[in-house]
């Protein structure tokens, strides 16, 4: 008997239609075709928080998807950009974000590209940035940071929503305020207490695969270690992931003896307007994003 032979089969029609209106089930089977973590529990948190499209076949399968999310006219992410692997390099996720652009019409857009769709962000005008890296492992408790002299450390409870949202607004340049509030629902939070006031703070969430802590706001290495080392110790054995933009010093340093090294590195990208202004250089005492929530979000 012979299995020689091969057929070409023709080509199926794909429309754009809410992500909204799509089963979560099938949005986790397309993050899986590209080896991206989700949990059904992480896409339904995206869909709450932003607006997508996703392509489908004549019998509703998905095979592309594109998200956004407006945290202000001013302040837009663009993230979940996929096309399924059966049909990459065909002109499918131009098309995604040719359909984005058109939905968030003048406003900024900011996002964290991965190497793969780098070259498709580059020709459709958006400007490299910052470098992200994205620290993972399994958490190992071995470094006992002081707890920086003069502050306590503290669980954030639901209360302290306003003044986190405070602190972010002036790390990230935006008020995520509703953001926050769904966050604080699924994460714990240690908040660094100084002279009253929360000075530093971390969140952290199941995510993927196993634990995330994001975001982070501190104003110095130091302090944004102190928040960061207690999700280390209850998460001890376990998988922990943090996305940062500190390439060196302390801080990334920490990551690394903590048991979570760099895995990969996405660059964060602009079009319409400049997202950091702060340049490489620190201000001393001013809050800065330690840990992004997600790469999607930021
Ligand atoms: C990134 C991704 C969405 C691109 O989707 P795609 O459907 O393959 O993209 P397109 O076919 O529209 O290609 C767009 C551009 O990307 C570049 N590109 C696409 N495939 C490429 C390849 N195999 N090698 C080099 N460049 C390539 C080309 O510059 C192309 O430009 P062109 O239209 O002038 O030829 C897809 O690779 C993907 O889902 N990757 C995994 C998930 C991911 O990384 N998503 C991005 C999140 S930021």
């Amino acid at each position: 008997m012979t299995t020689e032979g091969s057929m070409r089969l023709q080509s199926f029609d794909l429309r754009l239609f809410d992500i909204a209106d799509t089963d979560l089930e099938k949005l986790h089977a397309l993050s899986l075709t590209v080896g991206w973590p989700h949990r059904l529990k992480d896409w339904e948190m995206l869909r709450e928080s932003g607006y997508g499209i996703v392509a489908q076949d004549e019998i509703g399968r998905v095979f592309g998807s594109a998200m956004w999310f407006p945290f202000a006219d001013d302040f837009t992410t663009v993230g979940m950009v996929i096309t399924s692997p059966r049909l990459q390099a065909h002109g499918h996720g131009r098309w995604l974000m040719e359909h984005v652009l058109k939905q968030t019409g003048s406003r900024p857009l900011r996002l964290n590209s991965t190497r793969a769709a780098y070259r498709l962000y580059l020709s459709m005008g958006f400007t490299a940035e910052k470098t992200v890296y994205q620290h993972q492992g399994t958490a190992v408790p071995l470094v006992e940071p002081e707890v920086p002299h003069g502050a306590v450390l503290r669980e954030i409870s639901v209360g302290d929503l306003s003044e986190l949202v405070a602190l972010d607004r002036i790390a990230y340049g935006t008020d995520r305020q509703a953001l926050f509030a769904r966050l604080l629902q699924v994460s714990t939070g240690v908040a660094l207490i100084r002279d009253k006031r929360i000075a530093a703070f971390s969140l952290c969430r199941s995510f993927g695969r196993g634990t995330v802590i994001g975001p982070v706001v501190a104003s110095d290495d130091a302090d944004a270690i102190a928040v960061i080392h207690p999700h280390v110790v209850a998460h001890a054995g376990d998988f922990l992931r943090l996305d940062t933009r500190q390439k060196v010093g302390p801080f990334a340093q920490f990551l690394t003896r903590s048991g979570m090294p760099v895995f990969d590195t996405v660059t964060s990208m602009s079009l319409g307007g400049t997202w950091f202004t702060d340049g490489e250089v620190q201000k001393p005492g001013y809050p800065l994003t330690y840990a992004l929530v997600s790469q999607a979000l930021s």
